[in-house]
């Protein structure tokens, strides 16, 4: 949005603007209940599969709910409406948690653990695994929605939750820096490059997958042994 410079000036009160801030807290902790939630049934599951399997399928859970500025930002970006309404209906990642997992049949196993749970609505997956983005970006995504008990009333809190495995993680966070540094138009020797890397990081987690299967049938062979 662009404001003339012969514009009106607007003046809000300093009333005003605390009501404003405070709405804007209000909204966004909603969506960090949301985070919270989905972050305890990842933990449990993982602590039910240490307990049950002596195994963990997870190397780590990482969560953040949209800062202010960058909500904004996303707002001014896609052209929507700015009222929270709207917001909430056409912004699903306010809240999101990433979970880096060790081997891509584990991200399939956690998503389907969560997604089946009695209280979570399935909004949108986009199984970027099974078909990568151009770029070779991999990772399974799924807008779930968690209800939140609060104080008012039950809401139903949107979460982007991303499921990955530590190459594929390893690979989108150097994606991200370069794709932020050349602020989008990245030169083409650089594209070609991370493809590249994309899918050595794609051959390395089918090879790693391998040894862990080998690994994992010969220990069910050896009886008493942890699988
Ligand atoms: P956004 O408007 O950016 O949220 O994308 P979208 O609504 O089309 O959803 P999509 O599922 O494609 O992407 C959601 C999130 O996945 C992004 O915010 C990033 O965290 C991650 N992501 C998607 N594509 C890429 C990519 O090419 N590189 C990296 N590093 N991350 C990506
Ligand atoms: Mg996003």
């Amino acid at each position: 949005m662009t404001i003339p410079l012969d514009a009106e000036p607007v003046y809000v009160s300093i009333a005003e603007l605390h009501a404003a801030r405070d709405q804007i807290q209000r909204f966004l902790l909603e969506y960090r209940f949301g985070m919270q939630e989905i972050e305890t049934k990842i933990s449990i599951l993982r602590d039910e599969f240490l307990n049950m399997h002596d195994y963990n399928p997870i190397e780590h859970v990482t969560s953040r709910v949209k800062s202010p500025d960058s909500l904004v930002e996303k707002v001014a970006r896609k052209g929507i409406d700015p009222g929270f309404e709207s917001i909430r209906e056409h912004i699903t990642d306010v809240a999101g948690v990433r979970v880096t997992c060790s081997f891509t049949a584990d991200a399939y196993r956690l998503f389907d653990l969560l997604t089946r749970q009695d209280d979570i609505t399935v909004r949108a997956v986009k199984d970027y695994i099974a078909e990568p983005k151009p770029n070779g970006y991999k990772s399974l995504h799924a807008i779930v929605e968690v209800p939140v008990f609060l104080s008012t009333g039950t809401v139903q809190v949107p979460v982007e939750v991303q499921f990955r495995t530590i190459a594929m993680d390893f690979w989108a966070s150097l994606e991200h820096k370069i794709h932020y540094k050349y602020a989008g138009s990245v030169p083409d020797h650089l594209v070609g490059s991370l493809k590249d890397a994309a899918d050595t990081a794609a051959a390395l987690d089918e090879r790693m997958e391998r040894l862990h299967r080998e690994l994992r049938d010969h220990r069910t062979a050896e009886p008493g042994m942890p699988v």
